[in-house]
C-alpha cells in the first residue's frame, strides 16, 4: 500500500486542565506531570459520524479523489451512538459513497490493524483505493466523576486514503486477552428470558498495568518490525506512537536511545484519542511539511484487548 491522502477533524470545544479543576479533585500539575496532557477537544453537540465524514472528505481532497473513486471504506471505532448500522455506513451516507464498508474494533491499535487489512486487500487485487477512517469518542465511555480516567481522553477523527504501492516495509499486529486491565461494559436491552447478571461499567483501567504493558509491548513490536524490514533504529526519521501518555512515549524513546524530535507528540493538546491518534499525527505532520519522500517512519499503538500493532513505512507522498 501507499498513503496518497490524509485528513482529520476535531470537535470545536476545548477542555483545559483548569476547567477540570473546577469539576474534579485534580490539578493541572498532576495531569501535566503524570500524562503530559494540557487540554483536549471533546464532543459537545457534534455527532461522531460528522467528524468522521469531515476527516474522510479532507483525506479524499488531499488525495485528489472523489467518494465514487473509493472501493472500500474501513472504519476503526470503539463506540458511537449507533450499534448498527456501522459507522462506515453512516460516513458513506454523509460523503456520498456507496462501496462496501465495515467497522473494526481493535481499540487504540485500530489504525494499524486497518492498515494491515488494507494491505492484504491491495495485495490480493480485490480493491484498488481504500479509505480508512478512525473516529473515536472515548469521552463518552468514561465516568466523569472518576478523575483517574476522565482527564485522559479527547475525541477526534483521522483518515487516510491508500492505494497499491510499496510504502509498507513490515507490519505486526497482536492480541493478548486481558480484560481485567482495561474494559468498558454495557447492558443490552432486556428480554423476558435473561437470567445472567449484567453490569454497566464505565471505562475501567488499571493504569499502572496498562502503562507497563504498553511500554513492553510497543518496544517488542518496534524491534520486530525494524528487524523484519532490516532497518536500524537510527535510520528511522520518526517514531509515531499512539498518543496516550507522554511518559509512555518517553519510556519507549529512552529504551531506543533516540532524540526527542524523533518522537512527535500532540497528546498535550488532544489527549488520548484512541485509534484516531496516529492518523491525526500523520495528517498534522504531512500538512506542516514535516514528512519527506523516503522518510522511514515507525507507527506503534497499543490498547484495550490487550491489542498492539506496529509497522514501518517509507513515506512516498
Ligand atoms: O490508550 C491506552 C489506554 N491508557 C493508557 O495508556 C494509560 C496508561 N496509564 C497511565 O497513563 C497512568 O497509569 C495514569 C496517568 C492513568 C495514572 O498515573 P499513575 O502515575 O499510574 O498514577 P496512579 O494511578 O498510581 O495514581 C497515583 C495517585 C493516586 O492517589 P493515591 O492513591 O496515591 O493517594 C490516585 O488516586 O494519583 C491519584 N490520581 C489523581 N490525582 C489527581 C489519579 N488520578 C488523578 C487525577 N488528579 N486526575
Amino acid at each position: 500500500m501507499k498513503i496518497i491522502g490524509t485528513g482529520r477533524a476535531h470537535p470545536a470545544f476545548t477542555l483545559t486542565n483548569a476547567m477540570l479543576e473546577e469539576i474534579l479533585d485534580t490539578s493541572n500539575e498532576w495531569i501535566v506531570e503524570r500524562t503530559g496532557i494540557s487540554q483536549r477537544q471533546i464532543i459537545t453537540n457534534e455527532k461522531l459520524e460528522e467528524l468522521a465524514a469531515e476527516a474522510a472528505r479532507n483525506a479524499l481532497d488531499d488525495a485528489g479523489l472523489s467518494p465514487s473513486d473509493i472501493d472500500l471504506v474501513i472504519c476503526s471505532n470503539v463506540v458511537n451512538e449507533y450499534v448498527t448500522p456501522s459507522l462506515g455506513c453512516l460516513v458513506e451516507g454523509l460523503i456520498g459513497a456507496s462501496c462496501p464498508t465495515y467497522d473494526i474494533n481493535a481499540a487504540c491499535s485500530g489504525f494499524v490493524y486497518a492498515l494491515s487489512t488494507a494491505e492484504a486487500y491491495l495485495r490480493s487485487g480485490m480493491f484498488e483505493r481504500i479509505l480508512i477512517v478512525c473516529a473515536e469518542e472515548p469521552t463518552r465511555m468514561v465516568n466523569w466523576r472518576d478523575r483517574a480516567t476522565c482527564v485522559l481522553f479527547g475525541d477526534a477523527a483521522g483518515a487516510i486514503v491508500v492505494t497499491a504501492g510499496d510504502d509498507l516495509k513490515a507490519i505486526r499486529i497482536t492480541a493478548n486477552p486481558k480484560r481485567e486491565v482495561l474494559r468498558y461494559e454495557r447492558v443490552l436491552e432486556p428480554t423476558p428470558y435473561i437470567t445472567k447478571e449484567e453490569r454497566d461499567v464505565p471505562l475501567f483501567m488499571n493504569g499502572r498495568e496498562v502503562f507497563k504493558t504498553a511500554v513492553t509491548s510497543s518496544i517488542a513490536d518496534v524491534e520486530s518490525v525494524l528487524s523484519e524490514a532490516g532497518v536500524n533504529k537510527d535510520e528511522v526519521k520518526y517514531y509515531i506512537l499512539h498518543q496516550a501518555n507522554i511518559r509512555i512515549i518517553d519510556s519507549i524513546r529512552e529504551h531506543f536511545r533516540q532524540p526527542v524530535e524523533k518522537f512527535p507528540r500532540n497528546v498535550d493538546r488532544f489527549g488520548n484519542t484512541s485509534s484516531a491518534s496516529i492518523p491525526l499525527m500523520l495528517d498534522q505532520m504531512s500538512r506542516e511539511g514535516q514528512l519527506r519522500k523516503g522518510d522511514k517512519i515507525v507507527l506503534s499503538a497499543f490498547g484495550a484487548g490487550f491489542t498492539t500493532a506496529a509497522c514501518l513505512i517509507e513515506w512516498s507522498k
